[in-house]
């Protein structure tokens, strides 16, 4: 039988958040695999070099490539580095994956200046300065993809008593810089899309749902029936769709927010 062509054989991938912040497998991780698997080479962004080494450990047992940069993405002479080291070590940058991202369920009014700096630092800054920074790498290959891991909290609210008025803010702004960006380097083959994960079930959600004190299972039960589908998330479900949106499938696509929710968005608005 014919080998299966690999989609995105001699790509060079740089994925943030390339870990995962407990056991399991946060989207980060999941997508990292899934490009690596599609013949791109990775770079594996992570403020913890131990999170990183597991997802690059699972790579290499599969045969795949990539690299670890430990970077902590809230200093923004990071943003820079990490684009120069992908230039250096794979000799270019074909799609960024913004995805690395902090939360906290913190109301508008607990918010202190600091903590609203802290979440826009890493959910917002990072990902323009990437941007900035690899956009014109991907123009010297002739075009590529950015990817930004928003959420539907910018749709909806983080939901709960509280909500989380700074991540839904920050992820928001990702939206707005997608829409401007999108239509600046679209004619020199930059396409640039938001992906915005509904209720997942990963490490980062596990915890902020442990805080809360009430069972994690139970609660993740609980709200996947609030979905169209009924149905849990994975961080697998994002990885499917980043790769579709940054593989040759998605290639007449460009400026558009994806929601991958199991329909929970529309349901409750
Ligand atoms: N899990 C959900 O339900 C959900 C819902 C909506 C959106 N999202 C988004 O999906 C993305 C990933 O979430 P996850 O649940 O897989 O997270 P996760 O916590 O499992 O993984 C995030 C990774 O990012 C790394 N990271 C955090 N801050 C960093 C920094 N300053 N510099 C470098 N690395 C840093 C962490 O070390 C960790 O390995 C985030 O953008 C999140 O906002 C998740």
């Amino acid at each position: 039988m014919a080998e299966v062509e690999k989609k995105l054989e001699g790509k060079v991938a740089i994925v943030t958040g390339a870990g995962s912040s407990g056991p399991g497998v946060g989207t980060g991780k999941a997508i990292s695999i899934l490009l690596a698997r599609e013949g791109a080479k990775v770079i594996l962004v992570d403020k913890f070099q131990d999170r990183a080494q597991e997802t690059l450990d699972l790579i290499r047992s599969e045969g795949g490539e990539a690299t670890i940069v430990v970077a902590d993405l809230g200093q923004i002479p990071e943003c820079q580095r990490i684009v120069d080291e992908a230039v250096a070590i794979y000799g270019g940058v074909d799609i960024l994956i913004n995805n690395a991202a902090m939360s906290s369920s913190t109301s508008l009014l607990d918010t202190t200046p600091e903590l609203y700096q802290q979440m826009l630092a890493i959910n917002l800054t990072a990902p323009f300065m990437l941007s900035k920074a690899a956009i014109p790498e991907i123009i010297k290959r002739g075009g590529g993809s950015v990817i930004f891991i928003t959420s539907i909290a910018a749709l909806r609210g983080q939901g709960g008593a509280k909500g989380s008025a700074a991540y839904s803010a920050s992820k928001g702004g990702l939206h707005g810089l997608m829409t401007d960006i999108a239509a600046v380097y679209g004619p020199l083959g930059v396409r640039v899309n938001c992906v915005a994960p509904g209720m997942i079930n990963t490490p980062m959600r596990a915890g902020v749902l442990a805080k809360s004190g009430l069972d994690v299972e139970t609660l993740n039960k609980a709200l996947a029936k609030r979905t169209s589908l009924g149905i849990e998330g994975t961080a697998w479900d994002i990885a499917k769709s980043t790769l579709f949106l940054v593989g040759p499938d998605g290639s007449y696509i460009t400026s558009v927010l994806l929601p991958v929710d199991a329909g929970v968005t529309q349901r409750m608005g």
